[in-house]
């Protein structure tokens, strides 16, 4: 798997080198949703969009918003939020169309038709017909994929990139590891040589720790029996909620919490460790969480490994305030940065 997300990397690495060669400014929040949709679809069902090279003329996720504007019709919707509703319509036809064709090519036998989740899900139903999904919940656990998997590791991988460039010698402290672990910037780095890395790994516990990209409450419902929870009752059916993004500024789990250091993660004692919850936690916590976090540590090792970021005047605290739309995004919309190639 990790195959794909350096295939994809390497497109995105001359997609910067392009943007560094003209001096322009990334919008790494755009272009970071390119190469994350490219990664979780070509794993998830195989598809092959090529955002990175087409921008996103294609992209079916220009904007998605949740099932509560399914209610309007239509005609009586402002030409903004149509264009919303018609996003999560085009998204549902991506979904159906790539069953289609992953269909066809496997009912054609054509060789090298990869393992990827959607084979899996079929395989599982072949043997175990009382599993066996229909076509609507294939095209829906291929959306909740798409959906789920993209634009979240993007956000989190936007924000570590931003505050590094607020953090200067996190940026070089992480360089040197790199550096260190990688002496010839062409050499083929593998996902190995990246996972032995410590200080990638604290900066990429760091990133979910400071930026969670759900920062809003996971509500659970209580079971009918009640529950006593750290001392209260609860009755049964309560509706209870944690958010990431307070419990992750507890300043006597993590002191000085507005600040983006790694190094707390060195010594990261029990307490730490159970109240990161970028995640959430239990039984229907995160299934695409090993995924993001290799993700993760590919994009900024190997950007890092070859690029200096530096930061944009457009790019501010204001404009990088996560505002809470369920998912987090830049309050701009927007994240400019310059990445600019030192070796
Ligand atoms: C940094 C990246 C990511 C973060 C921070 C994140 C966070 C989360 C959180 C907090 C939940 C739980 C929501 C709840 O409790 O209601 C969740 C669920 C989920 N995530 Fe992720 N996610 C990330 C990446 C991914 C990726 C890469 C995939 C798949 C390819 C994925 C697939 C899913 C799915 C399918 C669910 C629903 C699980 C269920 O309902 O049982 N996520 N994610």
């Amino acid at each position: 798997m990790s195959k794909n997300v350096f295939t994809h990397l390497e497109k995105f690495l001359l997609k910067l080198e392009e943007f560094d060669r003209q001096s322009l400014p990334l919008d790494t929040y755009r272009w970071f949703r390119y190469l994350t949709f490219e990664v979780v679809t070509d794993i998830g069902f195989g598809a092959d969009y090529d955002m990175i090279s087409h921008g996103e003329l294609n992209h079916p996720f220009k904007s998605f918003l949740g099932p509560q504007i399914e209610r309007i019709p239509l005609s009586w919707m402002p030409k903004s939020l149509r264009e919303w509703r018609l996003a999560e319509v085009r998204t549902e036809e991506h979904a159906r169309g790539g069953l289609q064709k992953w269909l066809e090519q496997k009912n054609q036998g054509i060789a090298g038709h990869r393992v990827d989740i959607l084979q899996r899900l079929i395989e599982h139903g072949e043997k175990n017909p009382e599993d066996k999904l229909t076509e609507k919940e294939l095209v829906t656990e291929i959306m909740e994929i798409m959906l789920a998997g993209g634009d979240t590791t993007a956000s989190t991988v936007t924000y570590a990139c931003y505050e590094i460039t607020r953090f200067p010698e996190v940026q070089d402290k992480l360089r040197k590891a790199l550096k260190d672990a990688i002496p010839d910037a062409s050499a083929p780095i593998t996902l190995e040589m990246l996972e032995a890395i410590p200080y990638l790994d604290w900066t990429v516990k760091e990133m979910l720790r400071m930026h969670p990209t759900i920062p809003s409450s996971l509500e659970r419902v209580v079971p009918p029996k009640g529950a006593d929870v750290a001392g209260y009752h609860l009755e049964g059916g309560t509706i209870v909620c944690m958010q990431a993004f307070t419990q992750h500024r507890q300043e006597e789990i993590f002191p000085k919490p507005e600040e983006f250091q790694p190094e707390r993660w060195e010594h990261a004692d029990a307490k730490m460790r159970a109240n990161l919850l970028a995640f959430s936690s239990g039984a229907r916590s995160c299934v695409g969480q090993n995924l993001a976090t290799m993700q993760m540590k590919i994009h900024m090792g190997m950007i890092l490994r070859k690029y200096r970021i530096k930061g944009h005047p457009d790019t501010t605290p204001y404009s990088m305030e996560p505002l809470d739309f369920f998912q987090g995004k830049p309050r701009a919309g927007k994240c400019l940065l310059y990445f600019e190639k030192d070796e």
